[in-house]
């Protein structure tokens, strides 16, 4: 399996896929009666690690437009500013999903559709993951939602959601229930009293994730149950992509 946990394997990937979209897991149309029972078109929206995906140029389209979409990788985020010119109030920026540059209490959902895949599949996966959820909470207004379309299933990633620092309700939706390709809709809501939460238990947590070796965290997670799903569904949706 590619390393999907590296930055380095992203550009090489955007470098050579130019002129081409590809929407992972889940297009606008499937995850759209969800988005709309969180926000209305004037809701403020972050989409973490967006790639080359059309789903904000289809929300876009759908009448959003406070639409900020991040990616770390520089070629595809020039690739997609290129792309979408003529959708000037919706922006792009290299940024880093652990260290986002936007003010507390800012966004009113935050879409991640597969980077926490992404992310658990590189190396200090569970302490990035957990640095993402406390930036992510951060710029959620009270309220706000954290909506992580995902491949894992909730016993690989509910645990991410519950450690100390979070402090928002979780739920799940499965789709394509009873199909080889169930992908799970993670919404987390974001409770009065987080960020006091986060500040006090940060630390706690940051050590320990530091300091725990990875394998003792998850003891399935690296069963390749979890990676082939990964693979399958990669081959799945580029074939139904093309
Ligand atoms: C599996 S792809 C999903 C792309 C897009 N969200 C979609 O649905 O098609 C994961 C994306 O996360 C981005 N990414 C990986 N690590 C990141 C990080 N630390 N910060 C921001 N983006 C990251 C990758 O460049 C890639 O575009």
């Amino acid at each position: 399996m590619p390393n999907y946990g590296d930055p380095d394997y992203w550009e090489k990937r955007y470098e050579e896929q130019q002129g081409r979209t590809f929407d992972w897991l889940e297009s606008y149309e499937s995850l759209k009666p969800m988005i709309k029972e969180i926000i209305d078109s004037s809701g403020k929206v972050l989409i973490l690690g967006c790639g080359n995906a059309e789903l904000g140029e289809d929300m876009y389209k759908d009448g959003f437009r406070d639409i900020e979409n991040i990616d770390i990788s520089e070629v595809v985020i020039g690739q997609m500013q290129a792309r979408c010119e003529s959708m000037p109030e919706m922006h792009w920026k290299v940024m880093d999903v652990r260290d986002l540059k936007y003010p507390s209490n800012f966004f009113d959902i935050a879409i991640d559709k597969s980077t926490i895949d992404a992310l658990l599949c590189g190396d200090n996966s569970y302490i990035n993951v957990a640095r993402m959820t406390k930036e992510v909470q951060r710029v959620l207004k009270v309220g706000g939602v954290y909506m992580a379309i995902s491949y894992g299933v909730p016993d690989n990633r509910l645990d991410h959601f519950e450690w100390k620092h979070l402090h928002w309700t979780v739920s799940y939706i499965t789709l394509n229930e009873g199909t080889e390709n169930p992908h799970y809709v993670y919404l987390c809501r974001k409770k009065e009293g987080a960020d006091e939460i986060c500040e006090a238990n940060w630390k706690e947590v940051e050590e320990n994730l530091n300091e725990e070796d990875e394998d003792d965290l998850k003891p399935d997670y690296d069963d390749d149950e979890d990676e082939d799903r990964n693979d399958e569904d990669v081959e799945e949706s580029e074939k139904t992509n093309e």
